[in-house]
């Protein structure tokens, strides 16, 4: 959904950033600031400012900066459009409703009814656990030891031996038989006429992300005697189990920078109500790519909690795989002497698990281990043959030195002499056609840019002057005959000049609203952090003003070099580049003061 950037700006003006940030937060005023503790990050001493005049924020812990819209995205984890819309409504500014296509249009109403009916279906399992015909299903979760609170933040539930009930409840709410079976609640064959999907069962409601009930899972209360121990929703228009994760609802606002991958459903409401709200599970189905890609909007990090069982280490190593193509990195939280979290956690308890979260293995050191039961190391033949697949598996990183730093670890647990193992890999890949071309691989979370590369330097002068400019907009007056926006040759930073320096013309420089002409996450943070990053201490004047000097001239010298490279039948970047000399002899005799 696109809107026009003078009601974006309308939402921002009406939402003061001191007031929205402390519906969150508790804010103090210190100063002309307001302080608190970052919610971006742990910390125990207040670091993160809030500037009313300006209307931006600031953590000088980690760096997190923005306007209000980039606060609520960051802090409710959502998208630009769903920040605004949060905004607008409590500011009372009324946005437009999306133009749609009539096919569109029926595809959402049938959407919504769908969603309804899973809605009021939900509401009646939920009533029926709390009910006298519930008491085996209640009794069922006290034994398991789930609390209300628990059972009420899932929507947990329970359907009726006498499936016909739910029937009845729905039809007399208005809906159909078709719809009640297009959403997957009931079906329909010759002999029986329509029956419903779930009896006797415990419920559990499959949220999406926005908390609408797509789909149930329920789970027999007994062990195995009738039927499969979960019975699911099937697929329908609304559910879509290769895209969904059960509980990620609340843990897309976890604000713990990971999310814990685990197999049940169980699991996962046991992990939340232990306080691991970053806990998340696949819907029946094994993990599939457009889960990581879910998983991946929000972070990089995953920890896999699966099963200590064969089958719980053959998913997990499947979706190791699923998650490296993905470019994410996973870690593998040992269960043992466990079978599962829910087991884990109910005998030795929340710290304990939290300790296996700290010690959680390197996805690629459990593959080995995994890789060391197949082969018998007594044996010499055995021997090799796992030392062979290990350097196999070495040649899949692209990058020397994270080849390198795992060559050496893996040598050193398993007692591999280091030469042999290079030599072996160096053969493998000669074998096999070299290493591993690299895509995307996570980092340790640590952006890589060169540094000192000249548009490295570029990047940084740039930076640099609009960071000054916005410090003291007075000096762009004394600049202006230099300077112009098609100087700053990064595009993002070419778009803040120009409608900075209209800005500072019409003299209401409005930090917060530049940061609001760019959608993308990354933009914003950008131009946010042009704002909010504080200029290089210098002790004396003089050496402030020769930095500034400097930095202009370096702005002017590279945006010269920019368009003579380009200037070869371009008219514009030929006139550019034209002026561009005469502005460099220029300021070379020039000192622009800056008082
Ligand atoms: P588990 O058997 O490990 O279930 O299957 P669980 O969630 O740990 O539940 P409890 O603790 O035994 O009650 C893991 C997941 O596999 C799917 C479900 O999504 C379940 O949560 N599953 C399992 C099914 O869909 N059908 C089944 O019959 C069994
Ligand atoms: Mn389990």
């Amino acid at each position: 959904m696109y809107y026009p950037e003078e009601l974006i700006e309308e939402v921002r003006q009406k939402s003061d950033i001191v007031d929205v940030i402390s519906g969150y937060v508790s804010l103090q005023k210190k100063g002309s600031n307001y302080m608190c503790c970052c919610p971006f990050h742990g910390e125990k001493t207040p670091s993160f400012s809030v500037n009313r005049a300006r209307q931006i924020y600031k953590c000088f812990g980690c760096g997190e900066g923005g306007n209000v819209i980039t606060f609520v995205m960051k802090y409710e984890n959502c998208t630009f459009p769903e920040a605004l819309r949060m905004l607008a409504e409590k500011a009372g500014v009324e946005l437009p409703k999306a133009e749609y296509s009539e096919e569109a249009r029926r595809r959402e109403s049938r959407r919504m009814r769908l969603l309804e009916v899973n809605k009021e279906a939900a509401k009646f399992y939920y009533v029926m656990l709390r009910n006298e015909r519930g008491a085996k299903a209640k009794e069922y979760l006290d034994k398991r030891r789930l609390s209300d609170e628990t059972r009420k933040n899932f929507g947990l539930g329970y359907a009726p031996a006498r499936g016909e009930e739910l029937l009845a409840y729905l039809r007399h709410k208005g809906y159909t038989d078709d719809l009640i079976r297009d959403v997957g609640l009931a079906r329909t064959d010759e002999r029986r006429g329509t029956t419903t999907q779930f009896w006797n069962r415990v419920m559990f409601p499959i949220q999406d992300i926005n908390h609408r009930v797509i789909g149930f899972g329920g789970r027999i209360m007994g062990d195995a005697d009738s039927g499969p121990k979960y019975l699911n929703s099937p697929e329908t228009e609304i559910f879509d189990k290769s895209r969904n994760l059960y509980g990620m609802n609340y843990a897309r606002a976890a604000r713990t920078g990971n999310i814990i991958l685990c197999e049940g459903y169980m699991d996962v409401i046991s992990m939340h109500q232990a306080g691991f709200v970053q806990a998340v599970a696949s819907l029946g189905t094994s993990f599939t790519p457009g889960q990581a890609g879910l998983i991946k909007k929000y972070t990089k990090d995953v920890l896999l909690a699966y099963d200590s069982d064969g089958a719980g280490v053959k998913a997990a190593l499947r979706a190791i795989r699923i998650l490296r193509e993905a470019g994410m990195s996973g870690r593998i939280i040992s269960m043992a002497p466990y079978k599962d979290p829910d087991e884990f956690i109910k005998n030795l308890g929340q710290e304990a698990f939290q300790d296996r979260i700290d010690h959680a293995e390197n996805s690629f050191m459990f593959e080995i281990r995994m890789l060391e039961r197949e082969f018998d190391l007594g044996d010499p033949e055995g021997k090799t043959n796992f030392h062979n697949q290990i350097a196999r598996k070495l040649c899949d990183f692209g990058e020397d030195v994270e080849r390198e730093n795992y060559l050496e670890a893996v040598a050193e647990k398993y007692h591999i002499g280091l030469e042999n193992l290079k030599k072996l890999v160096v053969n493998m890949a000669a074998k096999t056609g070299g290493y591993a071309v690299q895509i995307e691989r996570p980092k340790s979370g640590i952006q890589r840019r060169n540094k000192n590369t000249p548009e490295e330097n570029a990047r940084k002068s740039q930076r640099l002057l609009l960071t000054w400019l916005t410090d003291a907009p007075h000096l762009y007056a004394k600049i202006r005959n230099y300077i112009a926006p098609e100087d700053f040759t990064v595009e993002l930073y070419s778009r803040v000049a120009k409608r900075m320096f209209e800005d500072i013309e019409k003299n209401q420089l409005n930090p917060a609203g530049i940061i609001n002409m760019f959608e993308d996450e990354k933009d914003q943070s950008e131009a946010a952090s042009l704002f909010t990053t504080t200029l290089p201490e210098l002790e004396s004047d003089q050496a402030r003003e020769k930095a500034f000097n400097d930095i202009l001239r370096s702005v002017k010298k590279n945006s010269y070099e920019y368009y003579s490279s380009r200037s070869g039948g371009d008219i514009l970047a030929m006139s550019r580049m034209i002026e561009g000399k005469k502005a460099l002899e220029e300021l070379a005799k020039t000192n622009i003061s800056i008082k």
